[in-house]
């Protein structure tokens, strides 16, 4: 395939922040991406290249100077080749010189050419690449927010309802518990991911609520993601502030494990504590999935680390943390192969792509976390996995 043209524009994403859209021609074929941005990020992710400011000016100067010129001189036989090629450009571990973002909206543009070419839909372009069988993953849909993604008005980041039914019924049940919540709550904020964001001083309270909410609706289950890094100040955890142990935290989610039907925890510890992820993973792992989201990064040698160590038993995928689409399947790869549990997610500054939910359904995901029901950007994900359903019954 030779890459004719290559334009990166920016747009704003849900927190009115700027990001990065790149568009790609290639003869008769375009195709468009844009790429999300986080705000827990781990401290082991590919580098988002920002101005001093926050802007993305020299990143888009990358895509449209550097990147284009590089790209438009030559065929690429695969989407892998393109991401090896672009990763070589680049010639930092972190993608630091031309930015993860940079390189990221060009990745996916690119995986959206390759399957145009072949005249399949990108899900199943991406099994293809991948490997990998495709299958609906389970809706992990953010009901609270808390953390810095609501002011620490709860301790914890994200609560979660997931729901094991195809997406046609799992939305439905969603929008269903999505709304009992809200009159259950009142009139709460929204935080960063579409949920709502109540206050509660009791650590138990979110719990209880949803445990009903899951008592009334089949196939549902509770998920937290304690983005514990964004806890950790001082060598211990605040939580509603009182300080805690790792031994004392982990205490704690063995009481919610045994108390409400959870279903998976993310980020327990802070991103440095592989040892504490494990002895968690112990005594929980067969029963609850200890995901890895900050510890892993969705980074392949990270991910062998945690394999090596049995530091956790499922693992978060979000192909901005590591730059490139082909590195972010090989991370599914090994998480799929050593028999774990792939969690594809969007990030809580978000755009109106809607890739990930092609990405997830296309490696045959565990789960997929795009949000709660509050956020048009959260909902087109949802409304992405309804079109593929459409389409993968008519294949
Ligand atoms: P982030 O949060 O997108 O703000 O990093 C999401 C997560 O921690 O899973
Ligand atoms: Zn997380």
């Amino acid at each position: 395939m030779r890459i004719d043209s290559l334009r990166a524009r920016p747009i704003f994403d849900t927190r009115g922040r700027p990001t990065i859209e790149t568009m790609l021609g290639a003869g008769p074929l375009s195709a468009t991406a844009s790429v999300p941005s986080g705000k827990s990020t781990g401290s082991h992710e590919a580098h988002e290249l920002r101005d001093a400011d926050g802007g993305v000016h020299q990143a888009l100067a990358n895509v449209n100077d550097e990147i284009a010129n590089a790209i438009t001189q030559r065929d690429f036989t695969s989407a892998d080749d393109v991401d090896s090629f672009l990763t070589e450009l680049d010639g930092t571990p972190d993608k630091s010189r031309l930015g993860a973002n940079a390189i990221l909206s060009v990745s996916i543009a690119v995986q959206r050419l390759f399957a145009l070419e072949a005249g399949v839909p990108l899900w199943k372009a991406i099994a293809t690449r991948a490997g990998t069988t495709p299958a609906a993953p389970r809706l992990y849909v953010n009901m609270m927010n808390g953390g810095i993604h609501a002011d620490f008005r709860l301790p914890f980041q994200e609560y979660i309802l997931v729901v094991g039914e195809k997406t046609s019924v799992a939305l439905s049940i969603v929008q269903a518990a999505f709304a009992k919540l809200g009159e259950r709550l009142g009139d709460v904020p929204m935080g960063d991911e579409g949920g709502y964001a109540p206050a509660f001083d009791v650590l138990e309270k979110p719990f209880e609520i949803l445990a009903e909410i899951v008592k009334e609706f089949p196939n549902t289950s509770i998920a937290i993601d304690a983005a514990a890094s964004e806890l950790f100040t001082g060598g211990h955890y605040t939580l509603l502030d009182k300080m805690y142990t790792a031994d004392e935290l982990a205490v704690v989610y063995e009481s919610l494990v045994t108390r409400f039907p959870l279903h998976s925890i993310e980020d327990p510890f802070e991103q440095e504590a592989a040892g504490d992820f494990a002895r968690l993973t112990a005594a929980l792992g067969d029963t609850t999935l200890i995901v890895g989201d900050d510890l892993t990064v969705t980074n392949p040698l990270r991910i062998d680390d945690a394999i090596s160590r049995k530091e956790i038993n499922a693992v978060l995928i979000k192909p901005n943390q590591i730059g490139t689409v082909r590195e972010a399947i090989a991370a599914v790869q090994k998480t799929q192969a050593t028999g774990w549990k792939a969690i594809c997610s969007h990030r809580s500054g978000e755009t109106d792509d809607t890739f990930i939910a092609d990405f997830a359904y296309g490696i045959g995901a565990h789960g997929i976390k795009a949000g709660g029901l509050g956020q048009k950007e959260r909902l087109e994900k949802y409304e992405r996995l309804l079109a593929i359903e459409r389409e993968a019954e008519t294949m």
